[in-house]
């Protein structure tokens, strides 16, 4: 059933982060990004090679402070666009968690397993826009789908037949009967929260502390928080995002992933007040964090037996770990799966699928589902190609065999060098993570070094590699065009990572505090 790969660390003890005090992780911003302080020379990323470069370096934050240098002299173009930008957009992206330092990298294009930046730079792309680009850029499939679509026409808001095709795709990848289209991740689990509170007519929600389900009221709590704004562990604090009401977190509650004991507890505390639960299976958005062997089908029967239903939310996973996701890989059966990201292999997209029982309350009207948007035949043309002619098994199989050996690469120079490291591979994705213990939950996730991991991001995109920003809590996102030469670059990059950090002693960051998220 599980085809995965997980690796655990290595007996080299932890290196101590002493002596972090400093909390001003300085956020770059169009002002702040300086250009003009890197060498003057545009490095590509071949000849971006800090091997040649150094007096050695000593700490974590010279390392960081060197890598930022180098790409910001490789990325001009990007920081003349984001200053333009930021008369248009603030903080010059069109969303905010397009704002990474040391600048955001403007991408001009891409093609298969490749993008090519604002200065004309080719990278390998891992980052797969945040985890969508399983089928690769411009996929001759999707382009095809694509284009015949906008000629006949791309909006109607009435039915066409590719929504029944994708439907029917859906329903046997994920073996759930019945389907509903978004336009997005948040429009998925938002609707799934919608249906859970109409069914039962009750108003609490559980859902996972740290976890991210996109940004709408009823689940932007406790998402992305420090170690310090967590509270206790027995009853953690519903911390709302910003704009958000305290009296809408204060309809969830939060319980650590893994932990049935907890779930329990909170199912009993409210007994009769519990709509339901909202879990990714496989947490994502906190580098990728399995569930315990038996973890999934307890929170299932637990919340079932308290009368409550069970979403999973496979935005990130869905399609991606596995053809059926975590559902069909673990083959443990919720009452709905949200989905979105990689279904529409580029194009907007989201899905939302039930049991009979659950989608039963969309037919009879106890809960309309909705959206000028939802089935747009663009998005499902592209959809219908994804699903029924790109991400074949095969595909699958290809993609999880290069990322284990991206992974076994990686951490044999990493442990070679004295790195603690571990990682973990399912299909399309996988993450190296620079710490010795395989995090089970959230709080233990805020342990793990962001300077390290910053670096290891700068490394790789200084190398030829983009990776998603924000090192420690992504992955890489393979696709089905990518190479062993595209995975030996990922390698390489991270040896010289391991080898350029095996003197630093000192792990301190007065960049980069402590417990934090990003
Ligand atoms: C697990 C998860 N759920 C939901 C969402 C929201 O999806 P979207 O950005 O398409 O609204 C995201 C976005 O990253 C996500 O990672």
């Amino acid at each position: 059933m599980m085809s995965s790969t997980e690796t655990a660390g290595t007996d080299t003890p932890s290196v101590e982060a002493a002596g972090a005090t400093a909390t001003s992780a300085p956020t770059a911003s169009p002002e702040t990004a300086s250009p003009e302080t890197a060498s003057p020379e545009t490095a590509s990323p071949e000849t971006a090679s800090p091997e040649t470069a150094i007096p050695a370096i000593t700490s974590l934050d010279g390392l960081v402070e060197r890598e930022e240098a180098a790409f910001l002299a490789r990325t001009q173009r990007s920081a003349e666009l984001w200053e333009r930008a930021s008369h248009v957009m603030p903080g010059g992206v069109a969303s905010s968690w397009a704002s990474s330092r040391p600048v955001p990298v403007w991408v001009d294009r891409g093609l298969g397993g490749h993008v090519w930046d604002a200065d004309g730079t080719e990278y390998v792309d891992m980052h797969g826009g945040y985890g969508v680009n399983v089928v690769g850029h411009a996929h001759p499939a999707v382009v095809e789908a694509v284009q015949r679509r906008v000629a006949l026409g791309t909006h109607f808001a009435q039915p066409t037949e590719d929504t029944i095709v994708v439907g029917e795709a859906l329903r046997s990848r994920f073996g759930l009967p019945m389907w509903r289209y978004t336009n997005s991740g948040t429009e998925a689990t938002m609707d799934a929260v919608h249906l859970m509170r109409a069914i039962t007519g009750r108003s609490l929600v559980i859902k996972i502390e740290g976890t991210y389900h996109g940004h709408h009221d009823a689940l932007m709590v406790s998402s992305f928080r420090s170690a310090a704004q967590l509270g206790s562990i027995d009853d953690p604090h519903r911390v709302p995002g910003s704009g958000i009401p305290q009296a809408m977190a204060d309809l969830l509650r939060i319980v650590p992933f893994n932990d049935l004991e907890a779930l329990q507890r909170v199912l009993e505390a409210h007994a009769g007040q519990i709509a339901g639960m909202i879990l990714e299976p496989m947490m994502m958005n906190a580098g990728i964090i399995s569930p315990k062997p038996g973890y999934l089908q307890g929170v299932v029967d637990l919340v079932h037996a308290h009368g409550g239903l069970v979403a999973f939310d496979e935005v990130k996973t869905g399609m991606v770990v596995h053809p059926g996701g975590v559902t069909a890989m673990y083959g443990v059966q919720p009452d709905m799966v949200c989905l979105a990201k990689a279904l529409g292999g580029g194009v907007p997209c989201g899905a939302i699928g039930g049991t009979a029982e659950v989608m039963a309350a969309i037919t009879d009207g106890r809960y309309d589902q909705v959206g000028t948007f939802n089935g747009n035949p663009l998005t499902m043309a592209a959809a219908r190609a994804v699903l029924t002619e790109v991400l074949t098994p095969e595909s699958y199989v290809r993609a999880e065999q290069l990322g284990r050996q991206m992974l076994a690469g990686s951490l044999a120079a990493l442990h070679q060098n004295g790195q603690p490291a571990y990682g973990a591979v399912h299909g399309f994705k996988g993450s190296v993570v620079f710490h010795g213990t395989p995090c089970t939950d959230y709080r233990e996730f805020l342990e793990i070094d962001l300077a390290i991991s910053h670096c290891h991001f700068l490394y790789q995109h200084n190398g030829g590699v983009f990776l998603p920003p924000w090192g420690k809590s992504e992955s890489w996102t393979l696709c089905v065009s990518h190479s062993d030469a595209d995975g030996e670059r990922y390698v390489d990059n991270v040896a010289r990572l391991a080898r350029d950090v095996a003197p630093i002693v000192d792990r301190s960051s007065l960049i980069f505090g402590e417990g934090q998220y990003n």
